[in-house]
């Protein structure tokens, strides 16, 4: 199993360009994300939470700042090294990306693929999450055949299937029912045990109760943070 690793941004700052003008959706964030914690990022619609989450999960370049994965900045990284941080980094997204020919199971096996683990330790670490997601018997579908929450669930599985030292979950109690939410609490409670990084960004107060630390945003800035058993 890899444990996770300290992930640190300093003044990371993010400005999107439309065609008539900059919407500046985070401003220098500073912060860690560490080891065997799980840090919640909340804040209204529109604060900048799934912006931080995608420049902190090596998808978003920064228009200011940098991110840091132990003394690695992602950003600079030549093109072979970010691919095989990127097979640490488990993502799931706050609106599910999946290829709608294949099943659930062929999604997942895809994802397992694509981090050179599609092999027997992780597709049972997949079954026996699918199994905790209440979603096993729904893996032969695919994904325009099952629910708004169930995708949600499959797109768990899928981010952490991989085994990964670093997980960035966007919203992933959306559309999901009080058992559900209990299973995805018990699934990032078994993640802080084991050692992993824990990013979560939600709404959700039941998830907001069992962050280890807490970054509240507003409009790209934080307005309030409750730190972290290390510096606490
Ligand atoms: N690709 C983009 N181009 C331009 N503006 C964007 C883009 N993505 C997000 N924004 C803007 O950046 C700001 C932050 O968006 P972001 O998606 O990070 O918010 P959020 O906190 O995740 O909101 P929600 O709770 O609704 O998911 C918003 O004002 C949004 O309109
Ligand atoms: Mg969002």
């Amino acid at each position: 199993m890899s444990e996770g690793w300290r992930v640190t941004c300093e003044g990371l700052t993010v400005r999107y360009k439309t065609w008539e003008s900059w919407t500046t959706a985070l401003k220098d964030f500073e912060g860690s994300f560490i080891p065997g914690e799980i840090t919640v990022v909340f804040g209204p619609s529109g604060s900048g939470k799934t912006t931080l989450l995608k420049a902190v999960g090596t998808l978003l370049r920064p228009t200011g700042g940098t991110v840091r994965y132990g003394e690695r900045n992602p950003y600079e990284l030549p093109r072979k090294e970010l691919l095989n941080l990127r097979r640490e980094v488990g993502i799931s997204f706050q609106q599910p990306v999946f290829v709608p020919q294949l099943t659930l199971w062929e999604n997942i096996e895809l994802v397992l693929n694509s981090s050179d683990r599609l092999d027997g330790a992780h597709k049972e670490l997949a079954v026996s999450l699918a199994e905790k997601l209440g979603i096993r018997g729904l893996l032969k579908k695919r994904p325009s055949e099952v629910s708004g929450g169930e995708l949600r669930r499959a797109s768990i599985v899928m981010a952490l299937a991989k085994d990964p030292a670093v997980v960035i979950l966007d919203e992933p109690t959306a559309y999901l029912d009080e058992e559900s939410s209990k299973a995805v609490v018990d699934i990032l409670k078994e993640l802080e045990e084991g050692g992993k990084t824990v990013v979560v960004a939600t709404h959700d107060p039941g998830l907001i109760g069992i962050a280890g630390a807490t970054y509240k945003l507003r409009y790209g800035m934080v307005v309030g943070n409750a730190l972290s058993k290390e510096t606490s």
